[in-house]
């Protein structure tokens, strides 16, 4: 395919490599999640919202990833050269890059996989997330910021000081609600209350959302009654992140018909009515 690069037989875009970034921070936001800025290099700086770049997480004492740890990309400031991930400490990879200082390098690949695909007849978006998930769905801010659309997000978390992203959204516009487990708003009637006063009030047009099973399920139910299009980015574990492997295969429904795709090459962003909630 013309303009693309061919690695081990599949076509990827040329900005997609090895990409060697300097660490800029890498700071506690709560005591399970972090933040991770690097310097990196323009063509890294092309990722889009809901891609992600395959990270070679550092050998550490006893901490010995032996696999790249995917990552969807948080933020990119393009004026400074900056990309940003947003994770949880979770096992070996996530807690090695943890260990990384300001001055280090950190090799990191990609932007990987197909990321969301805003039709312009989508000008008013509704994005319902959970911890970790609000990060793959940040960007989405940014481009609705961009672009003059409207976006409202539905922030979920187990209580108060684990809501992720919240300021960051609203510096970019956003219409932030946020729900925890601990005053009991996050349930799924009151969610889907919320969730139907904004399409009803506000005229959403398409959804998003990321990770969680049980809002994949109540997003699914509201598209088909309100008949809105929306999408899901989907985690999975990754060997090569590249489509080689097919260790992220997952079933899908597409045009009535059971499907299996790689969700490191065809997602991590899918049509969010295709997805099989677990
Ligand atoms: C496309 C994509 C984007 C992601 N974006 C982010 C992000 O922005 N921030 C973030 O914190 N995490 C993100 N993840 C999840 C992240 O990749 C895993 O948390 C990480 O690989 C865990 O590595 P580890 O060595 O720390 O833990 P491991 O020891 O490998 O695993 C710890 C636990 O997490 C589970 N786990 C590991 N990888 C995944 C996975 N991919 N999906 C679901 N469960 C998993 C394991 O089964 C195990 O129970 C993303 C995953 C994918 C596929
Ligand atoms: S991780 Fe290898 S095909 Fe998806």
């Amino acid at each position: 395919m013309e303009g693309f690069v061919n690695i081990n037989g599949l076509d990827f875009s040329p900005q997609v490599c090895e990409h060697i970034c300097t660490v800029i921070s890498n700071e506690s936001v709560n005591d399970q999640y972090k933040q991770l800025v690097l310097a990196a290099p323009e063509p890294a700086l092309q990722a889009e919202p809901g891609q992600f770049f395959h990270l070679l997480c550092p050998q550490h004492d006893d901490l010995t990833p032996f696999l790249r740890r995917p990552m969807s990309v948080y933020r990119i400031d393009q004026d400074n050269n900056r990309l940003y991930f947003l994770y949880k400490i979770t096992g070996a990879g996530t807690a090695a890059m943890s260990t990384l200082q300001p001055g280090d390098s950190f090799n990191v690949f990609g932007p990987l996989g197909r990321g969301f695909w805003l039709k312009p007849a989508w000008q008013n978006l509704l994005v319902v997330a959970r911890g970790v998930g609000l990060a793959t769905l940040a960007p989405l801010a940014q481009i609705a910021h961009r672009e003059g659309r409207r976006l409202f997000a539905i922030c979920s978390a187990r209580s108060p000081e684990y809501l992720l992203s919240v300021e960051y959204f609203r510096e970019l516009g956003a219409r932030v609600h946020c729900v925890t487990d601990s005053d009991g708003s996050s349930n799924v009637p009151a969610v889907e209350k919320l969730i139907r006063d904004l399409i009803e009030q506000q005229g959403i047009d398409a959804l998003f959302t990321c990770g969680s099973n049980r809002l994949l399920k109540l997003l699914q139910k509201l598209g088909r009654e309100y008949n809105l299009p929306g999408e899901i980015a989907l985690e999975q574990q990754m060997a090569c992140g590249l489509g080689m492997c097919y260790c992220c295969v997952r079933t899908f429904v597409r045009d009535g018909k059971r499907v299996d795709l790689r969700v490191c090459k065809e997602g991590p962003v899918f049509d969010l009515q295709e997805a099989i909630a677990w």
